[in-house]
């Protein structure tokens, strides 16, 4: 079997990065993985063990406890915490949006779930999102893309799926925190999704990626 190859997709909250990631590994049977849930999980326990998130001492002592695993499901990598599956729900909730990038810019939170983000190449062939995926997790990785979209395409995104996410409010603690911050990383292309179709975003990587030498095949159906 060819060296498994990682293809990194980070971008600011609600650009679409993870419809675009779903679909291109789906057709490159490649595993889908979504860090943001990997570091929603680590919120979620944290206030469900009734934490201040913002007790970054108390967070730190907490988090060699974490019961975390992460299970194949349908070619996607899930979060199970303590052998519980966690719902979209459940990591989407207003609770959850309010307190992540809090939980998010603790370095050892980092420090844990970029290991387990490395380990996962022994799995096959990734399609990761996220933050820091190209400029930190896999900064070797030839297959970089940085998804944008401007505040008010992202935010009328979330409104559309009836949440109530201050997407600009996390983008700017995202972007200033002092480890790994968001950035373009070093030799991404850059999409602009303010105007595309998902088929059309997916495309437009996955003609990237075929200049690149990966072979995708075309899908019928997103
Ligand atoms: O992708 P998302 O919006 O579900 O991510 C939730 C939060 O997790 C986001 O506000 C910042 C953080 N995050 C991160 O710091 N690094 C990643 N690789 C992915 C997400």
């Amino acid at each position: 079997m060819p060296e498994s190859f990682v293809i990194t997709m980070d971008g600011p909250a609600a650009s679409g990065k993870s419809s675009i990631a779903r679909v291109l590994a789906r057709r490159l049977g490649a595993l889908y993985v979504n860090t943001g849930n990997m570091y929603r999980a680590v919120t979620l326990a944290a206030l469900e063990a009734g934490l201040d998130p913002a007790d970054k001492p108390a967070l730190r002592a907490w988090l060699p406890s974490l019961p975390l695993r992460y299970p194949i499901h349908e070619g996607q990598v899930q979060v199970e915490l303590g052998g519980r599956v966690l719902s979209s729900e459940e990591l989407n909730s207003d609770a959850v949006n309010g307190a992540v990038s809090l939980v998010a810019s603790e370095p050892a939170v980092r420090e844990q779930l970029v290991t387990a983000q490395r380990g996962m190449t022994a799995l096959g062939h990734l399609v990761m999102e996220g933050r820091d995926i190209g400029s930190v997790v896999f900064p070797q990785s030839p297959h970089k893309f940085y998804i944008d979209a401007s505040a008010e395409v992202r935010a009328q995104r979330r409104r559309a799926q009836g949440q109530d996410d201050q997407v600009g409010r996390r983008d700017q603690l995202d972007s200033t925190r002092k480890t790994s911050p968001l950035v373009v990383p070093e030799g991404a292309s850059v999409i602009d999704n303010n105007h595309l179709t998902l088929e059309q975003a997916v495309q437009a990587v996955a003609q990237l990626l075929r200049a690149q030498g990966l072979s995708v095949p075309e899908g019928d159906n997103p």
